[in-house]
């Protein structure tokens, strides 16, 4: 998803050349390496449906394997010799890191807000994908103004593609998942499908989310009542309608600049993401 919203900016953008493909390479990279991370930190036993690197290799050799990646991108884009292009990957990378970060402190807590979950979605997984659709407009020689419109395609399409994700835990199979259902709530992460079916107030709603919380997993609490819970308390047609509306405003920032074969695959970029089933 990521290179392919670079590349497409790129063309987008009239530019025609080698360089997307090696910073579609480096996006890639750099995802690759914030995963290998994070399901150390999760404790992830699996990613996309395989063993993850740190139950296949352990911790040690995951983080450093990280490491290695992370550096190995930077050396491929600093290959282009263009600061502007480091600019953009160095802070989408601290962003990503401080998401992390900023979400760690939160685990476990039952009290997260709308703006919490919104700052945690922007952080982790909005500003690659801004970032991608901006290095597209880079490569294309967009100006200031153009070159915004396309960072704020790629956070829409981010926070959309974040809530989609949120969404599927509570509502996807584990076979379309390839990893557990209701993983977020096990490792301690409460998205906003469950902030909205908690805004409430009710305490028997909020006791049996804690007890998962507390639990770390379903031994008093069966994962079907907590499906129940988002799904009758509307939260995850909230939630959805949430995705519909960021989906809407990504398509705004094309400006209707859409007569191009790459335009028209912008335009479609939101709605591919609210499809997806895994
Ligand atoms: C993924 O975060 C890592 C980043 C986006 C930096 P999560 O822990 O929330 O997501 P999954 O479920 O492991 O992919
Ligand atoms: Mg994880
Ligand atoms: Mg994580």
């Amino acid at each position: 998803m990521r290179p392919a919203l670079l590349l497409l900016t790129a063309g987008f953008c009239n530019y025609r050349g080698p360089s997307a493909i090696r910073l579609g390479a480096v996006v890639e990279m750099i995802h690759s390496a914030t995963l290998i991370h994070d399901d150390v930190i999760d404790e992830a036993g699996t990613r996309r449906g395989r063993p993850s690197a740190n139950s296949r290799w352990g911790n040690h050799m995951s983080v450093l394997a990280g490491d290695w990646l992370y550096m190995q991108s930077f050396q491929m884009a600093l290959a282009e010799r263009n600061f502007k292009i480091l600019d953009i990957l160095v802070e989408l990378t601290q962003n990503m890191v401080e998401g992390e970060l900023l979400q760690w402190t939160k685990l476990g807590r039952i009290d997260l807000t709308e703006q919490d979950a919104l700052a945690l979605a922007s952080r982790k997984t909005a500003c690659l994908f801004s970032g991608c659709a901006r290095l597209g407009a880079v490569l294309g020689g967009q100006n200031e103004v153009a070159e915004q419109a396309l960072a704020d395609y790629g956070c829409y399409v981010g926070l959309a593609f974040q809530l989609v994700d949120d969404l599927l835990d509570f509502t996807a199979s584990p076979e379309q998942l390839g990893k557990p259902v209701l993983s977020d709530l096990k490792e301690g992460k409460v998205t906003l499908p469950l902030i909205y079916a908690l805004q409430d107030g009710e305490s028997a709603r909020q006791r049996m989310v804690a007890t998962v919380l507390e639990e770390k997993g379903f031994q008093s609490v069966r994962p079907e009542q907590i499906t129940a819970l988002v799904r009758n308390s509307g939260a995850l047609d909230r939630a959805r309608q949430l995705a519909v509306d960021y989906a809407l405003r990504a398509k705004a920032c094309l400006n209707g600049r859409v007569n191009s074969d790459f335009g028209r695959a912008l335009l479609t970029v939101p709605d591919f993401i609210l499809d997806r089933e895994s």
